[in-house]
């Protein structure tokens, strides 16, 4: 080795893993990085001007290189390759040191490997990490979670290396365990749902009012100069004037319509059912994901299933103003869900997360940031115990005036047959919310009805079984 006493490790060196090392690099932290692919541990070294940092070509040659006790960052793809790593890192370790899981780790994994390492006294950290190569080189969102004492070690690191809000580092402690990896799979349910909305309202604007890419651009950048300002919204306004080099042609028109995903959207609808929380923005996004995947089916049905007839009755501007407004009411339904989640998963999980501090955090550097994110932290700021973001001073008046919007672009989608799922679900999100009474006595019914699952009545306490009149089944 070069040098010794390098203040971090990083093991795994793709693009996250080596733009964070940079990142740490520019705020005057030296450290060793190693991949299982040399290749990686080469390009790291390839034009780092000044930095400290040396490229390990095993293990052994990364720990023998850190300062003690040790912290080791892993950024490498979540699952088992995360268990082997710590494998063969464990060897090479000693008490008190530090190992932090940067990936998009599942956070039941997360508590196991903590516990795990915790017998041979080995501090684990699972830590979010938002805001891709950019981000990573530049300053991303980081949502870490672990002991508060463990935090501490690297709280300067995290909070020099993070996105900047108004000057707030967008890294805060979130809470004990895997708080910090569920923050991130939360984030990313958002996100499903964000980039869904986004998608409906540009196939209502291409195929039901017939916009090219050049009008695409011009209204999703002028939406970026309003409320609706965020990341998703800005980067799909660039996407429509990308030009592809292989043909000529918009490079948006020639990417195959049917997406994929690495997980972390339906783990959060998994687990939003687990605990009992509804997210049904979310649930539809993963969804549609999954019914983009089956091309060929869609492609037989089309030509077998008969849709309505009706075109939009809109001119293009008023259709604009009527779509943003529902983005705006929908992207408000979806952090309601996200936040709802948050909170529920925090008296479970016994996380005890601030929401405050987390819409603070989501402001800048990662995925879902958007203008938004002030108002929520604002809302959760003067309401900390909001039960449903919906409910704030902040957002009631706002909700109320769009309301009458989304429904008319529902009615659009209901009209041309052109789907809205998502836009749909957030619809119906507020108004299942806001329904003193929903129609579940009948369903209570039905269960006591085929199996005497019982109910509870509207005027006495208890429970009730009813002998109703039992059809054979
Ligand atoms: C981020 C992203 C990042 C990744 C997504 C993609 O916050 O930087 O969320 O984690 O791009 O996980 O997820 P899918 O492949 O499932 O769309």
């Amino acid at each position: 080795m070069e040098e010794q006493g390098y203040d971090y490790g990083m093991i795994g060196l793709g693009t996250m893993g080596r733009n964070l090392v940079y990142n740490m690099c520019d705020h005057g932290f030296s450290v060793a990085g190693y991949d299982k692919d040399l290749s990686m541990v080469d390009k790291l070294k390839q034009g780092i001007g000044n930095y400290k940092i040396v490229g390990a070509r095993s293990i052994k040659e990364l720990t023998d290189a850190l300062k003690k006790p040790r912290v080791v960052l892993l950024l490498v793809p979540a699952g088992s390759i995360v268990d082997a790593v710590i494998d063969g890192l464990k060897p090479s370790l000693s008490r008190e040191d530090l190992v932090i899981d940067c990936g998009n780790s599942h956070f039941t994994d997360t508590d196991l490997r903590i516990k795990n390492l915790a017998k041979d006294n080995i501090h684990f950290m699972g830590i979010g990490i938002s805001g891709g190569e950019y981000g990573a080189r530049n300053g991303p969102s980081i949502m870490p979670g672990g002991s508060k004492a463990t935090y501490a070690r690297v709280s300067s690191m995290l909070e020099a290396i993070s996105a900047k809000a108004n000057g707030e580092p967008c890294v805060t402690y979130l809470g004990t365990g895997s708080a910090g990896h569920y923050v991130k799979m939360v984030h990313n349910g958002i996100e499903y749902a964000l980039m869904e909305l986004i998608a409906e309202v540009y196939q209502l604007l291409k195929q039901g009012a017939g916009m090219t890419n050049n009008e695409l651009h011009d209204v999703f950048s002028k939406w970026d100069l309003g409320s609706l300002h965020s990341f998703l919204i800005s980067i799909t306004a660039d996407i429509f004037m990308k030009k592809d080099d292989l043909t000529g042609n918009d490079l948006v028109d020639m990417i195959l319509d049917s997406a994929h995903q690495k997980g972390t959207g339906a783990w959060t609808t998994e687990d939003a059912m687990a605990i009992e929380v509804p997210v049904p923005v979310i649930d539809i996004s993963v969804s549609m994901r999954n019914l983009s995947a089956l091309k060929e089916e869609r492609n037989i049905a089309e030509t077998l299933l008969l849709g309505p007839g009706k075109k939009i009755n809109y001119g293009k501007n008023e259709l604009v103003d009527l779509l943003g407004d529902a983005l705006d009411f929908s992207f408000i339904t979806v952090f309601a869900q996200g936040m709802e989640l948050l909170q529920k998963a925090s008296t479970v999980y016994k996380y005890e997360l601030n929401l405050e501090n987390i819409a603070a955090i989501w402001r800048e550097g990662c995925i879902i940031r958007a203008s938004l994110l002030e108002d929520i932290r604002s809302a959760f700021s003067t309401q900390p115990n909001l039960s449903n973001l919906m409910l704030s001073d902040v957002f009631k008046d706002r909700l109320i005036s769009l309301q009458e919007k989304i429904r008319h672009v529902a009615c659009m989608g209901i009209d041309t047959g052109i789907p809205l799922p998502a836009l749909m679900a957030s619809l119906a999100y507020y108004d299942s919310y806001r329904s003193g009474w929903l129609p579940d006595n009948l369903l209570q019914a039905q269960r006591d009805y085929f199996g005497a699952h019982t109910y509870e009545r509207i005027d006495r306490e208890g429970i009730f079984h009813t002998q109703w009149n039992q059809k054979e089944s």
